[in-house]
């Protein structure tokens, strides 16, 4: 059994948690940066970094406190090396290598990307290699084989806007504010899903990839037209993405009959509307479906931490001069 301490700092939750290799989460916790950021509407890079500066090493003692642990309890140090906010990103690996240096740890070096990617793992043990993944985040809107740990074949991707930036401009343009995918799901629960004429840029199209600018410029017209209420447009837009998600990953799964399982992962995975349709997809291709649980699916520690407890078991450790990347592909 080998423990990991995780730290995650790329966009704007500042996180830390314990994972083991047995699947225990022994503790996690996030601290959010929402006050700080709803002034302006988004996430800010610079007030970001300086919240990962305030809350990380806390966050960390806390952890600790948690577990009733010390750090020299823990076999590996795992921290997001990108992508992201590279402030924020940062401030993240520089206190994973202190920490790894203090205390004498090897340092694992964590692709966000591939965090959300083996998260379901964590919390599901049957699941087994390889799985196609939809991986929909603020910044990511992917199809993914993944084929093992390190070993990922990217299906499709999208041409433009990311599933969770759709829903954050959406919810800026209805006045709904930051951050946006909560909100508009909520007010989306007193709309009519079909009252709002809406495109759904590229279903139908042979190869599985995503586009969601042409959708959010037609919100913004179809708002701009005073003829409907926010609840349905919110409703609409909603459902113009699961229409977009559901065929798309229709060309994966049917281009993929070695997949074990069809596999939801990022923020936007955690979307209420999104994951039953996704389910029934599922279903319709006689694939399991597997869903993290909501605090799994937005940004974590637990994640990180897990992902560097697949890394530490195939024996991936880096070393304490590795950078960190704004833009990192998996
Ligand atoms: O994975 P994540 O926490 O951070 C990134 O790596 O990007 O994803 C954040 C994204 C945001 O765009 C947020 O609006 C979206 O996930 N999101 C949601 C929901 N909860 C978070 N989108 C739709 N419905 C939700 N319930
Ligand atoms: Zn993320």
């Amino acid at each position: 059994m080998t423990l990991i301490l995780g730290l995650e700092s790329s966009c704007d939750e500042t996180a830390a948690a314990l994972v083991d290799t047995n699947r225990r989460i022994l503790a996690h916790r996030v601290a959010g940066q929402e006050a700080e950021h709803r002034p302006y509407g988004g996430v800010v890079p610079e007030i970001a970094a300086r919240a990962h500066v305030d809350r990380l090493a806390p966050l960390v003692e806390a952890v600790l406190a948690d577990a009733g642990l010390a750090l020299a309890d823990v076999d590996a140090i795992a921290a997001t090396a990108g992508p992201g906010l590279i402030g924020g990103v940062m401030v993240g690996l520089v206190t994973g290598k202190a920490l790894a240096h203090a205390a004498g740890k090897p340092l694992i070096a964590v692709n966000h990307l591939e965090g959300h990617a083996l998260s379901p793992r964590l919390t599901d043990a049957e699941l087994a290699f390889p799985y196609l993944l939809l991986l929909v985040s603020g910044g990511h809107c992917q199809l993914l084989l993944v084929e093992g740990v390190g070993a990922y074949r990217r299906l499709a991707t999208t041409i433009d806007d990311a599933a969770g930036e759709a829903f954050d401009k959406t919810a800026k343009l209805l006045g709904l504010g930051y951050p946006g995918g909560p909100a508009v799901e909520r007010i989306a629960q007193d709309g009519d899903p079909h009252a709002v004429p809406l495109p759904r840029p590229l279903v139908g199209s042979a190869e599985p990839h995503f586009s969601f600018a042409g959708l959010k410029s037609a919100v913004a017209r179809a708002a701009a037209s005073g003829e409907h209420r926010t609840a349905d447009l919110a409703a609409s837009f909603q459902q113009a993405v699961v229409d977009c998600l559901v065929d798309r990953s229709r060309i994966a799964l049917a281009a993929c009959p070695r997949a074990t399982a069809f596999v939801v992962a990022g923020g936007v995975a955690a979307n209420g509307a999104i994951r039953t349709a996704l389910a029934d997809l599922a279903h319709r291709f006689d694939r399991r479906f597997v869903a993290p649980p909501l605090w799994l699916c937005t940004d974590n520690g637990a994640m990180i931490a897990w992902a560097g407890a697949e890394r530490f078991a195939a024996g991936l450790t880096d070393p304490l001069d590795v950078a960190a990347r704004p833009r990192w592909p998996l």
